[in-house]
């Protein structure tokens, strides 16, 4: 089952909110009940919203032949989330088959969502190569945060697509998910995949997970990326910056995975990221009863940003950039996708 997908001339997607108590699938036939999906989270994680970018392009293109039409809700889609830069990209890239009218629009958008499937397939080779190399033991222990399997992409994911590639190769031995408050990505959707997978896996609370890198739980810790800056600083799941700096302490490789749409080169260094802040009513309350004081209020970022002086290696879909041996991301040389 896709994440996403275009079925019968609308966007039906798994509605993420529900997972891991039921699977309903929403049908989306209106670029309003679009956004409102990628706000509250019921489609979510950087692939995932390049592909709803490019699918709500499509969506929109179907319903109007008015081109400053069609462009100016293109805006309000591609401002929907602002980290992501895959949601931009996506939206972006769809906009330039404007002309060839609504078959190619579509069209662009459908090879969007087959390029991140092989994208993931090949991410997930490149990370199992990497972690080989640089993990001693015959089984690796890795710690994880957030929700980047295939819930965040199409089918396959970028970090935990590596951590299911290894299992799938034989020698995973355990996962350590975060939690990921406030929304819990980590406990609801990394653990509803491994359990899916048949990977073993035990929850962490988000706190415990750079201190238990001190005691050598994890063998590596893998993340995704919202957004890669040109200078390699990466924003990811708020807590990812903790565990970078837990994880340079203990001597743990810290890999960034990530396909190459998350890469934004026009951003020159982390401190230029937007870091979305969704308020206070997701920390003050918990599964809707309130845990705080009435009128407490919260600052919640979504996101964080890890310097790039922090990451071991970025795996793409067409690369490895270790940037601990000094490999930057400037004069990037596009390749073929690998595929096997
Ligand atoms: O707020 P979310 O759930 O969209 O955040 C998602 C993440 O931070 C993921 O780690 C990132 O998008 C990479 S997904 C492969």
């Amino acid at each position: 089952m896709r994440t996403i997908d275009w079925v019968d001339g609308a966007i039906e997607l798994i509605d993420q909110t529900k997972l891991p108590h039921e699977i309903v699938v929403n049908r989306i036939t209106d670029l309003d009940s679009l956004i409102v999906d990628i706000q509250r989270l019921a489609v979510r994680g950087a692939p995932a919203l390049g592909v709803a970018g490019a699918l709500g392009v499509a969506l929109i293109a179907a319903g109007s032949d008015d081109e400053a039409a069609v462009r100016a809700d293109a805006q309000r889609l591609r401002d929907a989330r602002p980290t992501a830069v895959n949601l931009s990209w996506g939206v972006d890239r769809v906009l330039t088959t404007l002309d060839g009218g609504p078959a190619a629009v579509l069209q662009e958008a459908l090879d969007i969502m087959a390029e991140d499937v092989a994208a993931c397939t090949s991410m997930g080779l490149y990370g199992a190569d990497l972690v080989r190399s640089l993990v001693p033991n015959e089984t690796a222990n890795i710690m994880t945060i957030c929700n980047t399997g295939g819930l965040a992409a199409v089918e396959r994911g970028t970090a935990l697509g590596v951590i299911q590639t290894i299992h799938e190769q034989g020698w995973l031995k355990e996962v350590f998910p975060l939690e990921t408050r406030p929304l819990l990505q980590g406990a609801r959707l990394t653990a509803w995949e491994l359990t899916q997978m048949g990977a073993p896996f035990r929850l962490l609370v988000d706190s415990a997970g750079p201190f238990l890198l001190s005691r050598g739980i994890a063998d590596a810790v893998f993340i995704g990326a919202d957004r890669i800056a040109a200078n390699g600083d990466t924003a990811n799941k708020i807590g990812s910056f903790s565990l970078a700096l837990a994880a340079k302490h203990a001597g743990v490789p810290f890999i960034v995975v990530a396909p190459e749409s998350t890469i934004d080169m026009n951003t020159a260094s982390g401190a230029d990221i937007e870091i979305e802040d969704r308020g206070s009513a997701e920390v003050v309350s918990f599964a809707g009863t309130r845990t705080t004081p009435e009128g407490t209020e919260a600052v919640n970022p979504a996101f964080d940003v890890t310097p790039h002086e922090l990451i071991t290696a970025i795996v793409t879909d067409r690369r490895v950039i270790r940037t601990d041996l000094g490999e930057t991301l400037s004069g990037i040389d596009f390749g073929a996708t690998r595929t096997a």
